[in-house]
């Protein structure tokens, strides 16, 4: 459904998207990357909307660059940023996109309104919907043609829990109405349980593919939580490495939470800090996300070394 080889976009001298090679097919292919890392990117060029550098890319089974209009027939975009008129109802905003893709099923337009659970609400106008209703009623209108394989950038931005779940659950049956749903997302816990497959993007290089749990199970050791009453100066601790520093809590990776601990407590004490708590747990998908592309709040600094002993462990 879709495929690219050595897909490239440089804008000046910034490479973008670096050499993608990727196959996806009738899953829901989740693309994680910190900001910046090469997603929407990415998107843009699936969907015609970028041309690449270099490289190519089939969606649907045609050429993004020679057969653009065949792609788009069978395609739909939902970018990041809102795509309803707020001034328009739900069912008009709808039958304008049925419209453009030349849909004169009227019912068809109440389907995907139904589909989305936006039926009740469907002649109320879009300025007075909740943002996790939008997000839906973008998904209606992407829906109305009978897309083959549907983008998502970022749907669950913004959106309160409630909101992420409805979405994710309208994804996952999605692809199981067979579609193939390409999603960009930086919440490892959604990707965790809604992707069939993820794909880690870091500085526009795709560094990993593979299933959220056998990704999850190539890190070896635990992670450390430790929530603490005030800011902490970082300080070394053997057998482990400090991957997020937050006013009120750090999170360790370590070979061995039990070898750590002691001296993670020990280095605490020493700066006066009080404990409120500490969990040990197994690795996630976030620990994962880390090891590959590093921390977010350093743009993505790409920790080789980690990279390096994750590889050997395929
Ligand atoms: N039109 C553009 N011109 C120049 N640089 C761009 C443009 N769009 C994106 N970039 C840069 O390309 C990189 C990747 O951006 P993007 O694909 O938007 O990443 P993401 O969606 O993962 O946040 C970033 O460094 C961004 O600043
Ligand atoms: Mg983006």
């Amino acid at each position: 459904m879709i495929e690219a080889a050595g897909l490239t976009k440089r804008y000046g001298g910034l490479l973008a998207v670096d050499g993608l090679d990727l196959e996806v097919d009738h899953e829901v292919f989740g693309l994680l990357g910190p900001n910046g890392s090469g997603k929407t990117t990415t998107v843009l060029m699936f969907t015609t909307l970028l041309r690449p550098t270099a490289g190519t890319a089939r969606v649907s089974g045609h050429d993004v660059l020679r057969e653009a209009a065949r792609v788009r027939e069978r395609i739909s975009y939902v970018p990041q940023d809102m795509a309803v008129d707020i001034k328009l109802t739900g069912r008009e905003n709808v039958a304008f996109y049925a419209a453009l893709y030349g849909v004169r099923s009227r019912d068809r337009v109440d389907e995907v309104l139904g589909v989305m659970d936006l039926a009740e609400r469907a002649d109320d106008r879009a300025g007075e919907y909740s943002g996790g209703m939008r997000r839906r009623l973008e998904l209606a209108q992407a829906l109305v043609h009978e897309p083959e394989v549907l983008f998502l950038d970022e749907p669950t931005i913004g959106l309160d829990v409630a909101g992420r779940r409805a979405i994710w659950t309208h994804i996952t049956d999605l692809r199981r109405r067979g579609m193939t749903v390409f999603v960009t997302t930086h919440y490892m816990d959604e990707a965790d349980r809604a992707c069939d497959r993820v794909g880690i993007i870091a500085k526009g290089r795709l560094v990993a593919v593979d299933t959220p749990a056998a990704l999850r199970h190539r890190l070896d050791g635990e992670r450390i939580t430790v929530r603490v009453d005030r800011p902490v100066t970082p300080f070394p601790v053997d057998g482990a490495r400090l991957v997020v520093e937050e006013t009120d809590h750090l999170v360790f990776h370590a070979d061995d939470a039990a070898e750590a601990v002691p001296t993670v407590l020990a280095g605490l004490a020493a700066q006066g800090v009080r404990v409120r708590g500490l969990e040990v747990e197994a690795p996630t998908l976030d620990d994962v996300f880390l090891a590959l592309a590093g921390r977010q709040d350093e743009g993505g600094a790409f920790d080789d070394r980690r990279f390096r002993t994750m590889l050997r462990r395929r």
